[in-house]
């Protein structure tokens, strides 16, 4: 299975992936300059950088990211640090099926506004005792598509954001490249599907 990989930023996921021998056949940046960028030519991957203001507008985008996964043959898409909603035109545009990690047990803490930082801030303020990592589909409703990973992380009294963030990460890494390899074991058999369907 070839897999595209959509970051915006640090790119320690892409990385984790690169290190745990999951092969990426293409790196889509919406920012230039990016340490991802470094990481994808650190280890010879493609990289694409396609910014909203290269386009008329973010659906054009979108689907310019479509067209270069399918360009690529990617059958699988990793948002990975990716920081923006796929609008219609990437679900029309591109048959394969995407992924992402979040930074938190989903259905908790999702959803608009809840990226980086404000997830584990979210978390303290609830006074949640555990929190963790969710793999799941994605469709065009933010973190709502169906989950496929889950990983537990406890929350320590001492915890701020940046302490979580830490160690949530760790099991980022680790449940991405365990569902990778998974997912790609079970490739041939594995229906297609798009837009969360
Ligand atoms: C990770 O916490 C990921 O769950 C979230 O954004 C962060 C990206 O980190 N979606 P990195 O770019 O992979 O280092």
């Amino acid at each position: 299975m070839r897999l595209g990989v959509l970051v915006s930023g640090r790119g320690s996921n892409l990385e984790a992936m690169l290190a745990g021998g999951i092969e990426v056949a293409i790196v889509i940046s919406n920012r230039a300059g990016v340490r991802a960028l470094d990481v994808a030519a650190a280890h010879d991957v493609p990289a694409l950088v396609l910014r909203r203001s290269d386009f008329a507008d973010a659906g054009a985008r979108d689907a310019a990211i479509a067209t270069a996964l399918t360009d690529a043959r990617v059958g699988l898409a990793v948002l990975a640090g990716y920081d923006q909603l796929l609008r219609p035109s990437y679900f029309a545009g591109f048959g394969g099926r995407t992924i992402n990690v979040h930074p938190s047990l989903l259905p908790a803490h999702g959803g608009p506004g809840m990226m980086g930082a404000a997830v584990h801030r979210a978390v303290l303020d609830a006074g949640d005792a555990e929190t963790g990592v969710t793999i799941h589909q994605v469709t065009s409703e933010l973190d709502a598509g169906p989950i496929l990973a889950q990983a537990r992380v406890p929350v320590g009294a001492e915890d701020d954001p940046a302490t979580l963030a830490a160690r949530v990460l760790v099991e980022e890494h680790r449940l991405l490249v365990e569902t990778l390899r998974s997912l790609s074991g079970g490739d041939r058999s594995a229906p297609r599907r798009r837009n969360g369907a």
